[in-house]
């Protein structure tokens, strides 16, 4: 009979000496496979006497433990080993000098609205916002747009359905605002507007700023006052501020505001076709037939109101002459606007 711990210790050096889990792999199919050599061994037990049996079979059954054991005390070995070794590799070090990405830029629309709320928050006025899925009640309706007015063909609508539309002005907002609390109201609204439009000046998307202020003995007077700081503020330099007559269903008066040119201070260039003036707003004092349907007394309150384009507003801060650049996402265009 073989020396059976000649070949444990066999078993176990070459075990010992395994660096991957294949190779391990291989010794334990070597000797304890079903071919392999221990196990060979206790097939050929038959052929020892009955007397030597037992203590052969122990001999072997002890070696074929311990040899298992070693085995899988060496495979946790080896795990460890790999797993140390992948997050090694995969470490990332922080040292190493960055591959120099760009800083990215505010887009000049939100520039332009940063400096809106900046101003009117000094003012004391409160942000909000409203859905840009309207109903025609309230982007119409509650305006004193009734159903078949020529109003409502002035603004070149986007419908679902017979309801449902997108926005096309953020005025909608001033009814959100005032069913839902008591005056005095002191509101910007700054959000998306859509009309089918499309040119130099118009894109069938563009951004509205909606101002309102609803309270006692408020005046066309102060409309005018807050109107003249904030385009100053805005520019920064001193304008002239005009307003001519106009209309809008939801305010009455109403008017349209010139400031000067900021390009030519008012002598007359292209970007103002040679009139000195440019057209920013429309505004007016809050129909009596709005308050009263939103439950706003209107002997006793008064308001003032105004949607302004702020793509229109950015446009003429900073120089650009087709609005529709704001929204072709050209990484050479906007990343000229660093600063507001
Ligand atoms: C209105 O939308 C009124 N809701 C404004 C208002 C509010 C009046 C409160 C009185 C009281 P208007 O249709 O003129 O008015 O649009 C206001 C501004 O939105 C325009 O002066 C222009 O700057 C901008 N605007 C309108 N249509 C477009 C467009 N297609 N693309 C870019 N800007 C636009
Ligand atoms: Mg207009």
């Amino acid at each position: 009979m073989v020396d059976v711990s000649k070949i444990l210790n066999e078993a176990l050096r070459e075990c010992n000496d395994c660096a991957d889990l294949d190779s391990l792999d291989q010794v334990r199919v070597k000797y304890l496979g079903k071919k392999g050599e221990i196990t060979s061994l206790l097939k050929q037990l038959g052929k020892l006497s009955p007397a030597e049996r037992p203590r052969v079979g122990n001999e072997i059954n002890t070696a074929k433990t311990q040899l298992l054991l070693s085995v899988e005390e060496h495979r946790k070995i080896l795990e460890k080993t790999f797993l140390d070794q992948s997050i090694a590799d995969e470490t990332i070090d922080v040292s190493l000098p960055g591959r120099g990405n760009s800083e990215g830029t505010i887009h000049p629309v939100n520039l332009a609205l940063a400096r809106i709320e900046e101003f009117f928050i000094g003012l004391g006025f409160d942000i909000g916002e409203g859905p840009e899925i309207e109903s025609s009640d309230y982007n119409f309706t509650h305006l004193n747009i009734p159903e078949h007015h020529p109003a409502r063909a002035m603004h070149d609508t986007f419908y679902f359905d017979d309801k449902l539309l997108l926005r096309t002005h953020t005025s909608p907002v001033q009814i959100r605002t005032m069913e839902k609390n008591k005056p005095p109201f002191k509101l910007i609204a700054p959000g998306k507007a859509y009309r089918c439009d499309s040119d130099l000046t118009h894109t069938p998307m563009f951004h509205q700023v909606e101002g309102f202020c609803v309270d006692k003995n408020v005046s066309f007077a102060d409309l005018r006052s807050v109107l003249l700081d904030f385009f100053q503020f805005f520019f920064d330099k001193e304008l002239e501020l005009r307003m001519r007559p106009s209309y809008f269903p939801f305010t009455e008066p109403s008017a349209e505001v010139d400031i000067s040119c900021v390009k030519c201070d008012g002598s007359g260039c292209r970007l103002c076709s040679h009139t000195g003036w440019i057209e920013v707003l429309g505004c007016g004092m809050v129909h009596p037939k709005v308050l009263s349907g939103v439950d706003v007394d209107p002997e006793n309150y008064t308001g003032w109101a105004f949607g302004l384009g702020i793509d229109r507003l950015a446009m003429l801060r900073y120089s650009i002459d087709d609005l529709r650049s704001f929204f072709e996402n050209d990484i050479r265009f906007l990343e000229q606007f660093i600063r507001n």
